[in-house]
């Protein structure tokens, strides 16, 4: 398989000459002949945005989105980030493949066309069609003992929130501890993983998932109710390099405030975005569940549920809305 590198070259030689035979495809990707043309099978097998057209490969117009373009993305990145930015044509997930990677001083974020087997929270299967959304990873070390990381799951929602705040998204919810929802339905969501820790500094991995332009075929296999940034603005040309530069930007001004100040500074904002808040709910967790009005956060990001006479805090699993 091509990198990242020659998949924009190659769809730079299909818009100027309209499209490549096996041995022109072979030419410009370095390849035989044999390897151009499972090349040529892989990529439709992905998704990628091609037709083949009497054994030539063409760009099939109607379905190409923009490219991941590591400049426009690193142009807009504030200047103080110290970030490696890996930019894949296709991984199982971008959480996996950065958790392989070492990590020394800068931080590193992975971002891919698609995810042949992207991860959703509690083991579920997360849907990555090529092209059209985003799939992000980041992995940094966070100033913070182990104990005190698990906030670190809700303001990540926020970052995300203010993100697409900026590209005129509003009324977005976060339904603890952080999935991103407009209007009852699923937008985004939030996957972080340790990869390992000592007393100062937490190795963690925050993946991000946010539905750019999803098509009712490949939804098909989301089984929530589901949205994506195209249905809320349908006449919007807004960019997924713009969106990715943004969400580097506010991911690191607010996990470095995380590290400084902690949750605390955080809590009031999130309540002013609490999906859940005054809702009837009952929750699924490792151990035991529980039932009751959902009452915001507490100090540590625990959701709070006011069962009888009990304020109960929750501190994972799963949040179910009961429907009256
Ligand atoms: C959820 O279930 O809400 C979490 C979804 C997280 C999906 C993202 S996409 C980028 C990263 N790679 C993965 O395999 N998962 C996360």
């Amino acid at each position: 398989m091509i990198g990242h590198n020659k998949y924009l070259d190659l769809i730079g030689y299909l818009k100027e000459n309209g499209f490549a035979n096996r041995e022109c495809i072979a030419k410009l990707c370095e390849l035989d002949v044999a390897q151009a043309e499972q090349l040529t099978t892989n990529l439709l097998k992905l998704g990628a945005p091609f037709l083949l057209m009497n054994g030539s490969l063409a760009l099939d117009e109607a379905n190409i989105q923009e490219p991941l373009l590591l400049e426009s993305i690193l142009k807009n990145i504030d200047e103080e980030i110290d970030a490696e930015l890996h930019l894949l044509l296709h991984t199982p997930s971008t959480n996996h493949y950065i958790k392989e990677l070492a990590l020394s001083g800068a931080s590193i974020v992975a971002l891919s066309e698609c995810q042949t087997a992207g991860v959703g929270r509690s083991g579920k299967h997360w849907v990555s069609p090529f092209g059209s959304n985003i799939y992000f990873s980041l992995r940094r070390k966070i100033k913070t003992p182990l104990h005190h990381i698990s906030p670190l799951s809700l303001i990540v929602g926020l970052a995300v929130i203010e993100t697409l705040n900026q590209f005129g998204l509003n009324e977005l919810k976060l339904k603890w501890p952080n999935d991103i929802y407009f209007d009852d339905r699923k937008l985004s969501g939030v996957l972080i993983e340790v990869v390992k820790h000592n007393k100062e500094f937490v190795d963690v991995i925050v993946g991000i998932g946010i539905n750019l332009k999803l098509n009712l075929t490949d939804a098909s296999g989301i089984d929530q109710k589901w949205i994506d940034i195209y249905s809320i603005k349908p006449d919007d040309r807004i960019s997924r390099n713009e969106i990715i530069s943004t969400l580097i930007n506010t991911l690191d001004s607010f996990i470095n405030r995380f590290e400084h100040v902690g949750f605390n500074d955080f809590r009031k904002a999130w309540q002013k975005v609490d999906y859940l808040f005054g809702k009837e709910v009952y929750t699924k967790g490792m151990r035991e569940n529980s039932s009751g009005i959902a009452m915001g956060v507490a100090p540590w990001g625990e959701l709070l549920i006011q069962s009888g006479a009990d304020l109960i805090k929750i501190s994972s699993g799963e949040v179910s809305v009961r429907l009256s």
